[in-house]
Parts: structure tokens; sequence; C-alpha cells
């Protein structure tokens, strides 16, 4: 009707109080003011554009069912099902990210890019925060882009050509001891062992920036290079990038909401709140083979 059209109107033309703004020089943006259940289309392009400028998006004081969770995801693109974390009851498209009170080890305790071991890695993953320990329980982000800016041009040189190796195997599949100890917090072991080779230095699918592409958690080895020269290379690039000048450490309230570019980020969930209950929903989104 008339009416419902001119509602439409003003909602679409209200003026937005969004403020975007750096959390740090690397990596990270805290976008304010603003119910990513109601976004319209300017603020939604001005998120993207965010995105791929900052890496990692913050979003405080947000109220999210499932549904509102997985809509949202939606609007970024096609939701990858990821084949390994348990699933959230009635929601196949949320994976649980949960560590109980009794429980030692939690999910993603290490530096990490999500699915690398993937032909076409997930583009990004949305972490909801449903509850958060009374302290502890950060996640540090990485940012790849400013770390290879900082590499030297020798090493630039030495890198730029590379390809390395990731897997998933170890840290998946049955005879994984990081599963056992994960428990049944993780899924679906006699599917693990894909692998991937991607480019060491990638540039960015969407923007072209160049950024470092390997990760402790699941890059194997340099390919074509003898392996104890590879794995020389590979910590030599992971003590660059693990400077704190290239992080953000994301302080979570329960509310809070996430995205990461995997292409473009590493993350590290911190496990320093023993005793205690975190419990976030992450939704992974597809990504396209990287070149
Ligand atoms: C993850 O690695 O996806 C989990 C991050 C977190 O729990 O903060």
């Amino acid at each position: 009707t008339r009416s419902q059209y001119k509602f439409q109107k003003e909602t679409e033309q209200r003026e937005s109080d969004m403020q975007i703004s750096k959390a740090s020089e690397a990596v990270g943006a805290i976008v304010e003011n603003v119910d990513v259940t109601r976004l319209n289309d300017q603020e939604f392009a001005d998120i993207r554009r965010a995105f791929l400028d900052h890496g990692t998006l913050f979003f405080r004081n947000q109220k999210l069912t499932p549904e509102d969770h997985i809509a949202f995801a939606k609007r970024w693109g096609a939701i990858d099902l990821n084949r390994f974390f348990k699933r959230r009851d009635g929601y196949p498209e949320i994976a649980e990210v949960l560590k109980e009170p009794d429980q030692q080890i939690n999910i993603g305790g290490g530096w990490h890019t999500d699915h690398s071991y993937d032909e076409a890695p997930a583009m990004g993953s949305i972490l909801y925060a449903l509850e958060i320990p009374p302290s502890g329980g950060d996640t540090l982000f990485a940012g790849m882009a400013a770390a290879y800016e900082a590499l030297d041009d020798g090493m630039k040189d030495r890198i730029k050509d590379l390809k390395a190796r990731h897997g998933n195997a170890h840290v998946f599949g049955e005879e994984s001891p990081y599963r056992k100890a994960v428990g049944d917090r993780y899924t679906n072991a006699d599917q693990a062992g894909q692998t991937a080779v991607h480019p060491v230095v990638l540039a960015h699918p969407e923007t072209g920036v160049k950024g470092l592409y390997v990760n402790p958690g699941f890059t194997l080895e340099i390919v074509d290079m003898e392996p104890a020269e590879g794995q020389a290379l590979l910590q030599e690039l992971y003590d660059h990038i693990m400077q704190d000048r290239f992080h953000h450490r994301h302080v979570w309230r329960e509310g809070d909401l996430a995205i990461w570019d995997n292409r473009s980020t590493w993350h590290y969930a911190m496990n320093d709140y023993q005793g205690h209950r975190r419990y976030l929903n992450r939704i992974t989104i597809e990504g396209v083979a990287l070149a």
C-alpha cells in the first residue's frame, strides 16, 4: 500500500548515525550506533568497504536471534558449512564455539586463519558472543597486509613466487591429540585430510592488496623447498607477524559481533579463563579459490 511504501522509503533514507573507527593501526575497526538486523543498503555498503579496508569489524550491543545471525551472514554471501565444528541444535548453519567450566582446551587457541586448507577458503567468519567469562577469553587479531608491508625488500623478493601447502588432518583428524582433547565439540574426524596449495603472498581477491597467507594452524610446508629450509622460513614469517604492532586484542562483551576476513587476518582465542563458560556462535561465509 501507499503508506507501507512511504514507510519503506523513510527507512531507507533515515539519517545514519553509524560510526566506523580504527581499532588499531594494523587491523580492525569498531562500528558503532548500528543494529545489524536493520542495515540499509548504504550502511551495508559502508560496512563492506570498512571490512575490506580493516580486515575485521566489531559491533557492540547486538541482540541477535539465530535467525538474525543467519540473515546477516547471508548478506555477505552463501554460508560455508564448517565440517568439523559441532552445530547448534536446529541451526546447521551455526557452528558452536564453546568451552564449559570443566573443560581445559578451548577452540581456536593458537594463531590461525579459518579454512586455509580448502581450495576456496571461507571468505570470512561472523562470531557472536552469547556468554563471556568474567575476565579473559579475549581474541587477538593480526593484520596480514601490514605485516607484509613491513617486511624488508629482500624477504619480499625471496617469497614473492612461493606457494605453501595447507592441511587439516593434524587438527581435526582421527589421530590429532588436539581433536581428542577438544572432544565432542569437534565432529567428522573421518572427513579430515583436505589439503590445498595457495600463494605465500596473496593478492587479496577483492582488493588486490598484498598480504601474507601462511599461518601456524594449518600451513604444512613451502612447496618445492627443502623441508628444513621451508620450516625455517615459515618460522621467520610467523615471528615477524607475531609482533604486537600488527595486532588488535578484542575484549568481548555479551552481544558483541565480530566479522573477520580470512584472506587478510589471523586470529587467536585466548584460553585464560579456566573454570568459566564461554559460548559463541560462528557462521562462515563461502570464499573463492585463491590465485
Ligand atoms: C575461532 O577460532 O573461530 C574462535 C575464536 C574465538 O573463540 O574467539
